[in-house]
């Protein structure tokens, strides 16, 4: 393969098939299992969500029902994985701590299963790990702010759904049913996204045969980029560092004169604006209003109007989120394991996708290294 060939950051390269989503540029549309996220936002708890992403078909209410309480049952964090977290400096990153807890639980998940050749488990073993993943991770990620704060660990609560649940277990108050529902669906528009970096690391480790657990943590860790999910903590630093919207344009122009790149906008294949982006900033005002903060949404229009008016890129889905994860009372810190909770679905789903239907993913690079050479004093054997 010639250089000229490569696609840097294969961009564009289409890696295998997918059957969980659907990004289609052109339309700027998203579709989960066939249907479009906006339609799933509005009308759907994040739960039957998950529920489709894994099993293909939204719930039936009895299976709603059911998941339920199979969620509820793994809400709770073990002592160990609570002692290990607590083992981490207070100023570690909160991805690095949620990064640990899943490396945790996968530890005492799979312990005795023996040798690498049974890492990977069965599909039942990893649909049920997936869903106590997804469950235990807002336990995870509230603690992880409260500890920061000082606060101590909240016990869920068994008679709350998964969003207003984790909003209690992060605050310890019940929340309003506007935040509730705006947070649920910024879980749900973060859900999945086909092939994105940290859903392809991991489908790359599962290609390996490696486990479940190694994957996530994979993705973890590719999560935290700037380029990727990190990008809704860092939009979060921007709105601090502008102030208000009358500061929006003085700023710009320090930002562009520096050549600094605007976290929030830009996306690999949307290039026409993120399909998610009018779903979350509809959340987005509905706290504005909540929480009487028209400030907020003044230096939101300002920034993007005078963005996208100088360089035509438009904002991606981190953009209204970052704001909006501040309004509700999360820390900016918390942002982006706010994500990891969410995006656990759609990993999970590519793993078990990837497991059914596995190839080793190991592409071809092209050398442009230095000449052949040799060791002056090397003697081959004869
Ligand atoms: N601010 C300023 N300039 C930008 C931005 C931005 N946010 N995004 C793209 N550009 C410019 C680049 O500087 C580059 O300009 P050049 O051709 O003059 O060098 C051009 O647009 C193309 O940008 P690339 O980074 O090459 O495009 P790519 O498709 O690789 O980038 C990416 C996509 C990485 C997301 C980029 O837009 C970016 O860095 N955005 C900021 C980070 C961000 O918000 N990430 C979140 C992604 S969505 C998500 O994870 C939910």
């Amino acid at each position: 393969m010639s250089e000229s060939e490569i696609r840097k950051g294969l961009a564009g390269v289409v890696a295998d098939v997918t059957a969980i989503s659907k990004v289609n540029p052109e339309t700027n549309s998203l579709l989960y299992r066939g249907y479009p996220v906006q339609e799933l936002a509005a009308t759907q708890p994040f739960e039957a969500v998950a529920y489709l992403l894994w099993h293909g078909e939204l719930p039936t209410a009895a299976q709603l029902a059911e998941f339920r309480t199979t969620e509820r049952r793994h809400r709770a964090l073990t002592p160990e994985v609570k002692a290990a977290v607590d083992a981490l400096p207070l100023d570690s990153h909160p991805m690095d701590e949620v990064r640990t807890a899943v490396s945790v639980i996968g530890a005492f998940e799979t312990a005795g299963t023996g040798s690498v050749l049974d890492a990977v488990g069965t599909p039942e073993q990893n649909l049920q790990r997936s869903l106590q993943l997804f469950a235990v991770l807002p336990a995870v990620v509230s603690y992880g702010q409260r500890r920061r704060r000082g606060q101590e660990l909240i016990e869920s609560r068994d008679d709350l759904d998964y969003a207003a649940n984790f909003l209690w277990l992060t605050f310890g108050e019940e929340p309003h049913q506007a935040v509730v529902d705006a947070f649920n669906r910024s879980m749900i528009l973060y859900a999945e996204h086909s092939f994105n970096a940290s859903t392809f690391t991991a489908r790359v480790i599962t290609s390996t045969l490696s486990d479940l657990y190694s994957a996530v943590v994979g993705a973890i860790g590719a999560l935290k980029g700037p380029l990727h999910g990190g990008a809704n903590e860092a939009v979060m630093h921007i709105f601090d560092e502008i102030g208000s919207a009358d500061r929006v344009e003085e700023w710009l122009d320090a930002a562009l004169a520096e050549k600094r790149k605007i976290m929030g906008f830009g996306h690999r294949v949307y290039k026409r604006g993120d399909s998610r982006v009018p779903t979350m900033k509809a959340a987005l005002d509905t706290l504005v209003e909540h929480y009487d903060r028209p400030d907020v949404a003044e230096l939101y229009e300002k920034l993007e109007t005078e963005f996208v008016e100088r360089k035509g890129i438009y904002p991606n889905l981190d953009y209204p989120s970052g704001p909006a994860y501040n309004l509700i009372g999360y820390d900016t810190l918390t942002f982006t394991p706010l994500f990891i909770a969410a995006r656990i679905v759609g990993w999970t789903a590519h793993i078990l996708e990837q497991q059914a239907s596995n190839a080793l993913i190991r592409p071809l690079s092209a050398y442009n290294g230095v000449d052949e050479r040799h060791i002056e004093q090397y003697e081959p054997d004869t």
